[in-house]
């Protein structure tokens, strides 16, 4: 009986020995092929400083940002803003180089205006890179579920999504003629959505955004088009974009719109002051203040020679938990302690 039990427990021990290699070779392994890919993807093009690049929303935050990385590196750049102090501001901090045009990503006539002015200017090298990057985090009113409207969600996929589709769109000939790149902002959020960090209008828009550029990737190739579009995934940073007193204006404006006789209006009230507490929270302990990792993408994929289909953090908690089944997920998301 001993030996039985010697032969099965010795047995076990080589099956998990066995187990334990085979997941640490997997490991190194996988470091290798990692390494291997950086090194492969670390070079970047020539001659960029001719190359002529497009980018939305750098009134603040990472188009701000970007646009000043890439003026620096030389490269010509026409940034949008959405206001003309914006503008003021990027042109009296960069150089001459550097062309700064107010524009509303949503507003036809300003798209157009723009377009004409940059196929006269770019009419023999064309366009290198068009970088999306535009963006609002949630409507003008954020409703509870019953009291929301049509208009709301339309609002901020017209920013985040349709905006970006049809500026990809019309600058496409330019972007042809320089065989360039599209890069479009998304957000991880929108692959798990949790309704504490964000609003569903914006993970609705994201997720928008994310299957236009992966749909639109495959018809260039189809069309035989030599411009590639590449997607920016971040998690949570400390932009204006997640500034917790017009979100907290958005939610009061959202309880407005229910009526004093609806028995339940209190509870939403509490209800709304617990999300804005909680997304306070969440802001102040992880969102994170190195929006120059969110720089580096962008900076990597236009520059790189072998650019990245989709850029995310190794480890970001809603990609890493987006793999998981939602029979997981959805019992975290839904915990009642944390709203
Ligand atoms: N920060 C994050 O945690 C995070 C995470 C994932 C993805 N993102 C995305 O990153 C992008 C940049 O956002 P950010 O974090 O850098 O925040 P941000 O500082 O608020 O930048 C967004 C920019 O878009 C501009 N904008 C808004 N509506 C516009 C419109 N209709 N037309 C033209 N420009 C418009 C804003 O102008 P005003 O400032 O004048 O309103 C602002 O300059 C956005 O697409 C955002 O969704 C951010």
């Amino acid at each position: 009986m001993l030996c039985v039990w010697q032969f099965v427990n010795s047995n076990m021990m080589n099956e998990a020995l066995f187990l334990l290699s085979l997941s640490l070779a997997c490991i190194g392994l996988y470091g290798i092929i990692r390494r291997v890919e950086r090194w492969f993807r670390s070079g970047y093009i020539k001659n960029f400083k001719n190359k002529h690049v497009l980018i939305t929303g750098c009134d603040s935050g990472f188009g701000y940002m970007l646009a000043k990385r890439l003026d620096k590196l030389g490269m010509p750049v026409t940034a949008t803003c959405l206001t003309e102090e914006g503008c003021e501001r990027l042109e009296s901090e960069c150089s001459a180089r550097l062309k700064a045009i107010s524009l509303d990503v949503t507003n036809e006539e300003d798209v157009n205006d723009l377009k004409e002015c940059l196929e006269y200017e770019l009419r023999e090298k064309g366009l290198y890179a068009l970088v999306n990057n535009a963006g609002v985090s949630q409507p003008r009113v954020v409703a509870e579920v019953y009291w929301s409207k049509r208009g709301d969600i339309r609002e901020v996929m017209d920013v985040n999504s349709t905006a970006m589709a049809n500026i990809t769109s019309k600058f496409l000939p330019l972007l042809s003629r320089a065989n360039g790149r599209v890069i479009n902002m998304t957000s991880a959020s929108m692959r798990l959505p949790n309704p504490i960090g964000v609003t569903i209008a914006y993970v609705v828009s994201k997720a928008a955004a994310s299957a236009f550029s992966d749909a639109f990737r495959i018809l260039m190739k189809l069309d035989k088009r030599n411009v590639s579009l590449h997607i920016i995934e971040p998690g949570m940073y400390k932009t204006s974009v997640m500034d917790i007193e017009r979100i907290t204006k958005a939610y009061e404006r959202g309880i407005e719109r229910i009526p004093d006789s609806f028995k339940l209006k209190k509870t939403f009230e509490k209800h709304s002051a617990n999300i804005i507490r909680s997304l306070r929270e969440k802001f102040n302990n992880s969102a994170s203040s190195n929006l120059d990792e969110v720089i580096d993408y962008y900076e990597h994929a236009i520059l790189s020679k072998y650019p990245k289909k989709r850029y995310n953090k190794l480890g970001e908690p809603s990609v890493v938990l987006s793999y998981f089944p939602s029979i997981i997920t959805d019992n975290i998301l839904s915990k009642p302690a944390l709203y």
